[in-house]
């Protein structure tokens, strides 16, 4: 594998998860695979559980890891060609691309939209550079658009608790007081649409989800009605899209508070487990109660991005064998 973002880049999801279970059971059973060779991970944006869990994955892989905080330490990066640098910014993307791609085998990197550029968000303008210019496998440790590393972990989840063949899993929008990318939302639709599982999306009006994401998934604007019946809750909130509207990218349309998942709506679902990817806003995405009971999966789920690093940096090591 030479580039991790998306459901198709795994394969067979059912390898992938037989793939992730056996990891899971012997997390050190590749510790070979990855001696005298270097993960670097980059950081445009801030990060708790990727930045820990991938170096984890690495070290269960024997590799080396160097952790790089662009915004931290490092020369402030131009990203765009033809600019007069005359500003704050040191460096040039095209430089510091080839160079840090000289002390390492595998590069993941993490960069958030910047609400600027639709455009620019949606065609990945930091990662494809990342891509074009290292000579390196690259992963994407959530990009302006996608979070792979994240619904790998979420499926491996639902594969563990899932109570039922083909359960009901309904992704919902909740509301937050600040605009934030479509990335988690869009890989989770993408990752549900590939797995065994009856995908709903519920969101109020201008949330849509950008079609190659979503793709022909049930989307159902009333939220109650879609949480009827469902085996797995996973909330998040996503800024507009700008698909019904562009102009309307990034913003935050409403913080409409009825949208909070608590015990009313989780009361007509089939006794649901609850996710989300964390960090979550408390008493805004949803009400403690929720996250604090049995049923909520938060930890185990966060527990699984090691996992699912794992599988990727595995995948990534043999292809360079
Ligand atoms: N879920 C997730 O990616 O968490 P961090 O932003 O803390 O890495």
């Amino acid at each position: 594998m030479r580039v991790f973002r998306s459901v198709k880049d795994l394969g067979p999801l059912d390898v992938a998860l037989k793939e992730a279970m056996e990891i899971k059971a012997d997390r050190y059973k590749y510790q070979e695979l990855g001696r005298n060779k270097t993960a670097l991970l980059i950081f445009f944006n801030n990060s708790l559980r990727t930045r820990l869990s991938t170096q984890k994955a690495a070290m269960n892989l024997g590799m080396n890891v160097i952790v790089l905080d662009v915004n931290q330490g490092a020369w402030k990066l131009e990203t765009e060609r033809g600019v007069v640098m005359d500003g704050d910014k040191s460096e040039h993307l095209l430089e510091a691309i080839p160079v840090m791609a000289s002390y390492c085998d595998v590069i993941g990197v993490r960069s958030f939209a910047r609400f600027e550029s639709r455009e620019d968000d949606y065609n990945e303008k930091i990662l494809e550079q990342f891509i074009q210019y290292s000579g390196k496998p690259v992963f994407f440790m959530e990009s302006a658009t996608v979070h792979p590393l994240q619904s790998f972990a979420d499926l491996i989840t639902i594969e563990e608790y899932k109570e039922r063949q083909h359960p009901k899993v309904v992704l919902t929008w909740a509301p937050h007081p600040k605009a934030l990318p479509q990335a988690v939302p869009n890989s989770f639709a993408e990752w549900m649409n590939a797995a065994d599982v009856d995908f709903v999306v519920t969101h109020p009006e201008g949330y849509e989800l950008d079609p190659q994401f979503v793709g022909d998934a049930r989307v159902e604007y009333d939220q109650m009605k879609a949480f009827e019946g469902a085996d797995f809750i996973y909330a998040k909130n996503w800024s507009c899209p700008g698909v019904t509207r562009p102009e309307d990218y990034g913003k935050v349309l409403s913080k409409d508070m009825s949208w909070t998942v608590s015990d009313r709506q989780m009361a007509v679902t089939n006794n649901a487990h609850f996710m989300h990817c964390l960090p979550v806003r408390r008493n805004m995405i949803v009400t403690d109660d929720v996250i604090e009971s049995p049923r909520s999966l938060v930890i185990p789920e966060a527990a699984n991005r090691e996992i699912s690093a794992t599988v990727v940096l595995k995948r990534m090591l043999e292809a360079l064998k």
